[in-house]
């Protein structure tokens, strides 16, 4: 992982730079460590300090974030670092002082504050709550179990090097204590484990049931102008894919969507749809395509030149309506 440092280096005297395990622990949050490479190398590449975050325009850092989802991370770390820019560029060295930082919340603040600065925070994510309920043989249900698991943790945090053993314990959970068919086999921990002792480890965490996902419809319009362009709309700063561009569109609902096309134009039906899952809800688009005249003037949403659309930069339900309509871009 490309923001760690390694033993051999730490006994160089190199250290953790805070500016990279901060961007490395907002982009991990619900994320995997293999959906992170890519995005964060392009990030430190363009953007190698948090000053230099900092600088940058919104729909830039947005446009980066693209794919990575929850984009009220993107807009939090956006203000993070103006925070932290304004402060010198240096990052605040306690749990608390960076808690007090625009989006960094318990788990991020202790993240940084183990692995940057070595304090013996606990950091408690969803592996390491995994860990934990089988090292001690929590059977109390998530998410009620929480507060007795971060006891746990805590109990056995180290006052030497917290942050290499937090981020054992997260690399424990992905690989050798996955949530089906543990590796124990594999596991370092394995005689301290009362849960495989008792032969429960597969079983453990249990979780009280969710609620099911509803579902959602809606329509996305694709519109594409006789030069190319392609109209799209910013949506709300504030609310699901806040600040990120897209398809106009219908609002998404359990009721049946009402076409109400955003420019006038022979707006044709296009086959399939897409299926997309938020957090609390699953969404099924359809979407409708047309090609609009050079003098057409849209009700919503603005036209983007051909030669600056990137559907890369899109968030991916609206990148998966672009392949959808891809038809609507054959020959241009
Ligand atoms: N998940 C979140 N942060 C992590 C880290 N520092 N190492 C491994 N997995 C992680």
């Amino acid at each position: 992982m490309p923001w760690r440092v390694g033993p051999d280096d730490r006994k160089a005297g190199v250290r953790p730079d805070p500016y990279r395990i901060w961007l490395s622990e907002v982009m991990l949050q619900q994320t995997t460590v293999a959906a992170v490479r890519a995005p964060f190398q392009r990030f430190t590449d363009r953007w190698p300090d948090v000053s230099a975050l900092a600088a940058a325009q919104d729909g830039e850092v947005m446009a980066e974030w693209a794919g990575l989802g929850y984009y009220a991370r993107a807009r939090n770390l956006l203000k993070c670092a103006r925070a932290v820019a304004a402060r010198g560029g240096r990052f605040p060295e306690s749990r608390e002082a960076l808690l007090l930082l625009p989006g960094i919340g318990p788990y991020t603040a202790a993240a940084i504050a183990a692995i940057a600065f070595d304090e013996p925070a606990t950091v408690v994510d969803g592996n390491v709550e995994r860990v934990v309920a089988r090292l001690f043989a929590v059977e109390a249900p998530l998410p009620a179990a929480k507060p007795e698991l971060a006891a746990f943790a805590a109990r056995i945090t180290p006052a030497a090097r917290p942050g290499d053993f937090a981020q054992a314990m997260m690399d424990l959970g992905a690989t050798i204590c996955t949530p089906r068919n543990p590796a124990c086999g594999l596991c370092p921990l394995r005689p301290a484990c009362a849960a495989r002792a008792a032969g429960i480890a597969a079983d453990l965490p249990l979780k009280m049931p969710k609620p099911e996902k509803p579902t959602r419809r809606g329509i996305a319009f694709v519109g594409v102008r006789e030069d190319g362009a392609v109209l799209l709309e910013r949506r709300p700063d504030r609310g699901l894919l806040g600040g990120m561009l897209g398809w106009p569109g219908s609002d998404w609902a359990e009721t049946e969507p009402v076409p109400a096309p955003p420019a006038p134009g022979a707006w044709q039906a296009i086959p399939g749809e897409v299926r997309h899952s938020f957090t609390h809800f699953h969404l099924r688009l359809t979407a409708m395509s047309a090609r609009l005249a050079l003098d057409a003037t849209p009700a919503r949403g603005a036209f983007l030149p051909r030669a600056m659309f990137r559907p890369a930069s899109l968030p991916t339900v609206m990148r998966k309506v672009h392949d959808l309509a891809s038809a609507a871009f054959a020959g241009d």
